[in-house]
């Protein structure tokens, strides 16, 4: 398998350029990239007007599987990735059973095998998830866990995280902290206040996730242990964030594209589907967010992809269940919000969505050179197409994106020189 790609704009994070150049892919491998490349017998596939960015990455997803497969599986969440322009996940330990044993991370990484993008599992950082004490940590790393998370339940305990951070510094892996004081939570469903209020829901406080960033920060610095927080919506957490980086805490953060782009407003639809936890905050916070992007705060865009079944969405806003399926808007909604709006430079985009969290989880380098993996993403910013959750091929349709009409859209999804999907526009 040799072919050429003609004449995209090559995003490069790590050299901080973007130009218009050509590049050769032989077998896994980029073998060249360079001006005017000799085409002569060659495949070619012209992208000119597109941009080619080294692989995305999306650090923080939900596959479902084992247990909840009606949601999804290894195989329809990681064809929903390529579709939406990742070339890798991570996935979260949240599955039934959780992915607290080697059995569980040796089982996903056995079905990964037949899936359209590499599956990087997260261990569960505590045993059952039940955050009462940490899970057999060297034995999750061993067979294969990248990172430990307790994500989508708050670890209460103090002294339990902090034994978690102790051995995530023994193995220099990230800690990946759900930041959620469940008290302050308490039966909340959407953000506390002036809509919470207009719209009579029980409201969680921004204090819920502020307390716990401190918390989070304060034993980072204790143990030395790298601390990865996971979906920041506060301005509180940004400003906690920022100052804690200052001080030399080993800490890195990611946002949502759905914290980019919606606010708490948005409930007053009702729609189930803008439930999620942490809820959609204020304006204030969103303009946090965007700042924190933009100073460096926060180094990762994750879509914390979180399909369930629409039955379970289909019913009143209290009782429906938290979460958002994010894998195919991610980049279309972050294209049109930030990148359009100047917010972000697309190398930027390309620091966000493909070098640190890769780096953050110490995956293979992202980047775009003659003798790199030939891990892809190239997206299109001319053509305005609407979200249609019909299309999806996550089996999670829970998104409050449909009809949103963007800019964006991934064209062409290349996993080590296998070119996994590619749309016609
Ligand atoms: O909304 C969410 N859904 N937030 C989380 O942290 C977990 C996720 C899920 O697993 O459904």
């Amino acid at each position: 398998m040799k072919y050429l790609l003609k004449e995209g704009i090559v995003v490069d994070a790590k050299a901080n350029s973007a130009k218009k150049l050509d590049i050769l892919i032989e077998g896994s491998k980029i073998t060249a990239v360079s001006e005017n490349l000799d085409c002569s017998g060659l495949e070619v596939l012209c992208l000119e007007g597109c941009y080619i960015f080294p692989g995305f990455v999306d650090m923080h997803c939900h596959l479902r599987e084992p247990g909840e497969e009606l949601k999804e599986t290894i195989l329809t969440g990681t064809r929903a990735a390529v579709k939406g322009g990742f070339t890798a996940v991570a996935c979260m330990g949240n599955t039934k059973p959780p992915a607290d044993s080697s059995a569980v991370i040796t089982l996903i990484r056995e079905k990964a095998r037949q899936a359209s993008v590499p599956v990087y599992p997260i261990g569960c950082a505590t045993k059952e998830m039940a955050g009462k004490e940490p899970s057999e940590i060297g034995e999750l790393v061993e067979a294969g866990a990248v990172a430990l998370s307790d994500d989508g339940n708050s670890i209460m305990n103090g002294e339990v995280l902090r034994r978690v951070l102790e051995y995530g510094q023994m193995f220099d892996i990230p800690i990946i902290s759900h930041c959620e004081d469940t008290d302050l939570s308490g039966n909340g469903v959407m953000n506390e206040g002036y809509y919470s209020t207009l719209l009579g829901l029980q409201g969680i406080p921004n204090a819920s996730e502020d307390v716990h960033v401190a918390r989070d920060l304060i034993l980072a610095g204790l143990t030395g242990a790298r601390l990865h927080i996971a979906h920041v919506s506060t301005a509180g957490s940004v400003a906690l964030i920022r100052e804690a980086k200052k001080r030399g805490i080993r800490v890195t953060a990611e946002v949502t594209p759905h914290h980019l782009c919606l606010t708490d407003e948005a409930v007053k639809s009702f729609d189930t589907n803008t439930k999620v936890k942490p809820p959609l905050r204020s304006r204030e916070d969103q303009e946090a967010l965007y700042e924190g992007l933009r100073d460096g705060t926060i180094d990762a865009i994750a879509t914390d992809h979180a399909p369930h079944r629409r039955d379970e969405k289909e019913t009143e806003y209290n009782v429906a269940p938290f979460g958002i399926s994010g894998l195919e808007t991610a980049v279309p909604l972050v294209w049109e919000h930030l990148v359009e709006s100047k917010l972000l430079s697309p190398v930027e985009l390309a620091q966000k969505m493909a070098w640190n969290p890769s780096r953050i989880l110490g995956l293979p380098e992202r980047v775009i050179k003659a003798g790199a993996e030939a891990n892809i993403t190239v997206i299109d910013p001319r053509f305005k197409l609407p979200v249609n959750v019909g299309e999806f091929v996550s089996l999670g349709k829970n998104s409050p994106f449909d009809g949103w009409v963007l800019r964006g859209w991934p064209v062409m999804t290349i996993v080590s020189g296998e070119i996994k999907y590619s749309r016609q526009l």
